[in-house]
Formats: C-alpha cells, structure tokens, sequence
C-alpha cells in the first residue's frame, strides 16, 4: 500500500511512522508513505499557502492552488482508490472504515489547517471525508496519524501474530476479553483458574462470553 499524505506540518507527522509497528511495516516494504509540504507548491516568494475567507469571518483559510498542484502530480503518476480529507465534519473512523481502506492499493490523505480548505478542493478532488471523533484538533495530522496506525497494522504481515488484528476490540463489533500474564498470583490478585486448566474449547467459550458481558456492560450501544 502507497500512502501521500500532504501537510503544511511533516514534522509534527513523522515520529508516529519511525517507531514499533508502523516502521516494521515500511522496513518489510508492505506500507511506503511519503510526505509533501504544501509549502513547496506555492510560486510566492513567502511560501504562503493560506489565505483569508471571503466574506470575512474569523481564521486563514488553505488555498486551492498548492493543493491541486500536489494531488494533480501525484494522479499524473498512479491512480488513486481515495482521496481523504481529515476533518472534524467528516464520517467518525470506526474499525469497519479502517478495514476497508486497508483494502486499498494507493491512497491520498489531506490534511487541514485553520478553518480548513477552500471548498473547491473538497467538491473537486476529495471522494471521502474522516473525523477521528467529535473534538477540534488544531489541524488533521494528528489525526492522519491515527488513521494510518488504525489501517497499517491491518496489512498483512505487519503484526507477528497474523490472527491478533481479528481478535481486536471492535472487529466483531464487541470489545475484546481481558488478558492475563505472568504471574498466576500478584500479591493475593488471581488469574481465572480457567485460563490456566488448558481446556481450549473452554477458554474460548470464557473469552466469548467475557466479550459479550463487557460490551454490554461498557458499550451497548455496539450491540445495537
Ligand atoms: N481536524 C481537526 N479536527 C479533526 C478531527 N476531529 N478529526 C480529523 N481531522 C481533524
């Protein structure tokens, strides 16, 4: 999977990608992501990619220019599946979004900034909008960030345990079971004595019904 993300800010988006799983992923050649500062698309001496809105109003606003420059030479190269603007007023990413954009051979992600991009660029280039949840980030790296994390370790052959991103929290629509590890006794704290009897058929059926209980009891509204 090829991933461009464009940003007036690479630096705040480089660190989550050269650490644990998502720099395995790039080292084994399954993800490439590269990234283009919106700075270098603009012709002016000041390198200015914002503008005023018109209309007045508070707040810069992105420019359209910059923006096309990039997505137009990044489609002259490949053909793109998405082209995904980060926003607060977009669909709110679920494990079901992240699964089928896992699916995807090439992907664009916008990232925005202060009030956000001219419209013309989201009627002309975007074909999906993402919010990671209802808050304001200062703008949509953070947020490319997590959806990155949430598809990249869906590839496969990126996490170890090939079964481990399918026994995740949410893919079934119920949260996961909760785990144990060394030791069987902390302090007076026991393990479930289930968990250690070896009984497989047993355990499984535990971990099933521990799911169900914790999703009722936490989330029912996945239930739904
Ligand atoms: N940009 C600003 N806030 C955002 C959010 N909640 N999700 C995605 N992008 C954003």
């Amino acid at each position: 999977m090829r991933i461009d993300i464009i940003t007036v800010l690479p630096e705040l988006m480089e660190s989550p990608f050269n650490a644990s799983i998502l720099s395995r992923a790039k080292e084994k050649g399954i993800v490439e992501v590269y990234f283009h500062n919106l700075r270098d698309y603009t012709d002016n001496t000041y390198k200015q990619v914002d503008d005023y809105q018109y209309g007045g109003g508070a707040g810069m606003v992105l420019m359209i220019e910059p923006i096309d420059k990039c997505i137009s030479g990044l489609q002259k190269e490949r053909q793109y599946d998405e082209i995904i603007y980060m926003t607060p007023d977009g669909t709110t990413l679920d494990q079901k979004l992240a699964n089928q954009l896992s699916l995807h051979e090439n992907i664009i992600i916008l990232c925005g900034h202060y009030k956000g991009v001219d419209q013309r660029v989201r009627d002309k280039f975007i074909t999906k909008e993402i919010s990671i949840g209802d808050y304001v980030l200062s703008g949509g790296e953070l947020g490319a960030a997590v959806l990155c994390d949430a598809v990249i370790r869906l590839l496969p052959g990126v996490l170890n345990d090939e079964t481990s991103a399918l026994t995740d929290s949410f893919q079934d629509n119920l949260l996961a079971p909760p785990v144990y590890t060394r030791p069987a006794d902390y302090k007076g704290m026991k393990v479930p004595d289930l968990l250690l009897s070896g009984n497989f058929p047993k355990i499984e059926k535990w971990r099933e019904e521990q799911a169900l209980e914790r999703t009722q009891r936490l989330r029912p509204d996945l239930l739904k």
